[in-house]
This record gives C-alpha cells, sequence and structure tokens, in this order.
C-alpha cells in the first residue's frame, strides 16, 4: 500500500474525510508542501503526528480545504442572479428555500441575502449555509472582511450592509440574522430536501470525477422541480440531462 493511500484511511478512520474522492495529484501537492515545512519526511511520519496534534490537524485542515472566496464572485453572475433567477423562482412561492453549500467564509451566504433583499423584506430570506470546515464557519459568523474581499459589491449595497471597522468591513445583524451556518460534508452528510435554489460554487473543481457524479445527482434530488443549481464560472455542467437538469443560463441549472 503506498503511504498515501495509507493516509488516506488514517485520515477517513479520524476525521470522516475521504482525500480518494478529491483529485489526487492536486491534493498530494498541497498536503506534500506542508508535511515538509512542518520537517516530516512521508504521509505516514505526517499522519503520525496529526493523529497526537490537535494544532497540526487544523491546519491540515486549513491546507486540504481551500477556502478562498469574495462577496459576488464573478459579479456579472451575480447580476442575472438578482435580475433574472429570482424574479423567476419568486413567482411561485415568497419564502424560497436556499442552500449556499461550501460556503467558506460566509461572503457568498450573505451575498445571496443581499441580491434577495432587492425582492423581499429581509424578514422573509432564509439562507442555510454549510461547509465541511468548521474554522471557516467560525469566521463567517464573525463577518469581518478586508476590502478586497468587497471588489465586486456594487457601492449603494456596500454602503447599506457593511460598517467599517478600521481596516476591516463587517456585515450588519440584519444581514447576518438570515443565514444560518452548519457543518455539512458534502461526500458523506445528507442532503436538504425541497430547495429552490442551491449555490455550489468552486468546490465541485477539486473532486473527482465520480465524487462529481453522486453530488449533481444529489443535488438534484434536493431541488423541487423547477428549482436552480447555481454553479461556479470554471464548473459547467457535462451532461446536465443526466441529472434532470437544463440550462437557464449559463451557470445556472433548472430542474425539471
Ligand atoms: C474555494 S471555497 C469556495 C467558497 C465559495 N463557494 C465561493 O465560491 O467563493 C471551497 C470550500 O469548499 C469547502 N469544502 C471542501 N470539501 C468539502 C466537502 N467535502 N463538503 C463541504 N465543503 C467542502 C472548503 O472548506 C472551502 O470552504
Amino acid at each position: 500500500m503506498s503511504d498515501y493511500v495509507q493516509f488516506i484511511e488514517g485520515i477517513k478512520r479520524k476525521t470522516g474525510i475521504d482525500l480518494a474522492l478529491y483529485k489526487e495529484a492536486q491534493m498530494k501537492r498541497r498536503l506534500t508542501s506542508l508535511y515538509e515545512k512542518k520537517g516530516y519526511r512521508n504521509f505516514v511520519d505526517f499522519l503520525h503526528a496529526l493523529e497526537k496534534d490537535r494544532d497540526l490537524l487544523n491546519e491540515f485542515l486549513d491546507r486540504m480545504t481551500i477556502n478562498v472566496s469574495e462577496f459576488y464572485r464573478n459579479g456579472k453572475r451575480w447580476e442575472i442572479l438578482q435580475n433574472k433567477i429570482f424574479p423567476m423562482l419568486l413567482q411561485s412561492n415568497k419564502r424560497l428555500k436556499i442552500w449556499s453549500a461550501a460556503c467558506s467564509t460566509g461572503e457568498e451566504p450573505y451575498s445571496i441575502a443581499m441580491v434577495l433583499s432587492h425582492h423581499v423584506p429581509l424578514s422573509q430570506v432564509q439562507v442555510l449555509a454549510t461547509d465541511i470546515d468548521e474554522n471557516v464557519i467560525q469566521k463567517a459568523k464573525l463577518g469581518l472582511y478586508p476590502d478586497r474581499s468587497l471588489a465586486e459589491v456594487p457601492a449603494d449595497v456596500k454602503n447599506k450592509y457593511f460598517n467599517k471597522e478600521g481596516q476591516f468591513f463587517k456585515v450588519k445583524d440584519e444581514i447576518k440574522r438570515t443565514v444560518t451556518f452548519k457543518k455539512h460534508n458534502l461526500l458523506k452528510d445528507n442532503y436538504e430536501t425541497n430547495c429552490d435554489l442551491i449555490v455550489c460554487r468552486n468546490v465541485m473543481i477539486y473532486f473527482t470525477e465520480e465524487a462529481k457524479d453522486q453530488i449533481y445527482h444529489n443535488f438534484s434530488k434536493s431541488l423541487r422541480s423547477g428549482g436552480i443549481l447555481f454553479v461556479g464560472s470554471t464548473e459547467q455542467i457535462f451532461n446536465p440531462a443526466r441529472y434532470g437538469f437544463e440550462v437557464e443560463d449559463t451557470f445556472f441549472y433548472r430542474k425539471k
């Protein structure tokens, strides 16, 4: 058994995370640079250390889950969400069930709430936001961001929903209240049901084809008929019909 395979098995036992479902070359590269920096010689030595050292385990989790995010990431897509997708979804239901899956540090679910607030009062906005990584969820709940995370936020939204705190911007409580954060592993845990909108962006790129296939099937089951899946701007679905999806717009899929 190669030492990476032993590592995968050990990590699965310890954390429930199955690294075999992430693209191997990419993952190995990221983890090798971490263990070398820490002075370990191979994956098995690294595993033994991780089993004993909670801080090192956190660093490993941080390295394997790439957490970069920003508000209104790929801004033009968010205009489509605001001007086309939400008006369409709101025709059948004024209280939408929305899931931001792999939400990282919160920029995505907070952006969803801000966009939806153009159409309905915030008291009617509810977004479930999930991620595998508890550390990012803690940061998301804090809601404090550097200027560069807000580069694509329209000026009126920035004025309305953020408070400046020194060099940082804090999301106002009225937006924070609309988002519920929860830990969830897309490769293992049960999925939500009856969703109107699932936003899952910039995480599928890390998974194997087999894992992606399973996740798209799961998302399809999670959506109500007519519900929408919004994916990242490098993540077109190759054969949407296979999952019961039709293309609604670029990077938006409608469940039949
Ligand atoms: C690059 S961020 C994307 C954040 C946001 N969706 C965006 O597009 O800006 C990828 C996120 O996926 C999360 N992630 C990785 N594997 C996951 C899994 N198996 N289940 C849920 N989240 C996962 C990571 O923790 C990380 O926060």
